[in-house]
């Protein structure tokens, strides 16, 4: 069987280890990130999500870069922008749930800034590579947000894009089912 063919943006995507450190997005750019992000499905319409950004060179960034993991400090100071990405899932710290789908809404949203970034050739590294609750502190995250995720955006600094391995279709349409007795 041929393999199915998908959309040039989810086929040619990938997430760079090294970025360009001349280049500099512009306030457009940012703009055009969020507004992919928005228009991003979620439970009720609850859209429990929130981006801070620092771009490279802003008052700032270095505090982001003080939180990265040794990992991610590698690469991700050069990216034009660092995005924290958090999920809103309580109402203040009252107990109260904000959504059970927060985590899962979060993500949708970034996964449609990074194929806008894609789309306007630009290239996105999500990680988790952090100090998380140190950045929690530093960030003063409100009561109720969590920090999950940041995101790497810039132009990546790679000469052809990496081999990337995915699991198969047979396996995505059987895996996660326990099979009767
Ligand atoms: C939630 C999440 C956390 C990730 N954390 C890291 C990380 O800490 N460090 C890293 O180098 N890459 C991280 N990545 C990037 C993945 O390793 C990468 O997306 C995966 O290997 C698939 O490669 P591709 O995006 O190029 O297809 C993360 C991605 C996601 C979605």
């Amino acid at each position: 069987m041929t393999t199915p063919s998908i959309l040039p943006v989810l086929q040619g995507r990938y997430s760079p280890l090294r970025f360009n450190r001349d280049h500099q997005l512009t306030e457009v750019d940012i703009e055009t990130l969020l507004e992919a992000a928005r228009w991003a499905p979620s439970a009720g319409n609850s859209q429990p999500w929130a981006f801070h950004l620092r771009r490279r060179g802003d008052t700032g960034h270095g505090e982001l870069v003080d939180h990265l993991a040794p990992s991610s400090r590698r690469w991700a100071p050069d990216a034009s922008v660092l995005v924290v990405n958090l999920a809103h899932h309580e109402v203040d710290d009252s107990g109260t749930q904000y959504s059970e789908f927060a985590d899962y809404d979060l993500g949708q949203a970034v996964a449609h800034m990074t194929l806008q970034a894609h789309a306007m050739g630009l290239a996105c590294r999500q990680f988790r590579a952090f100090d998380l609750d140190g950045l929690h502190d530093a960030l003063h995250v409100a009561p109720g947000w969590r920090i999950l995720t940041m995101t790497a955006i810039g132009t990546a600094d790679t000469g052809d894009p990496p081999t990337r391995n995915r699991r198969s279709i047979a396996d995505l349409r059987t895996a996660g089912f326990a099979l009767p007795a």
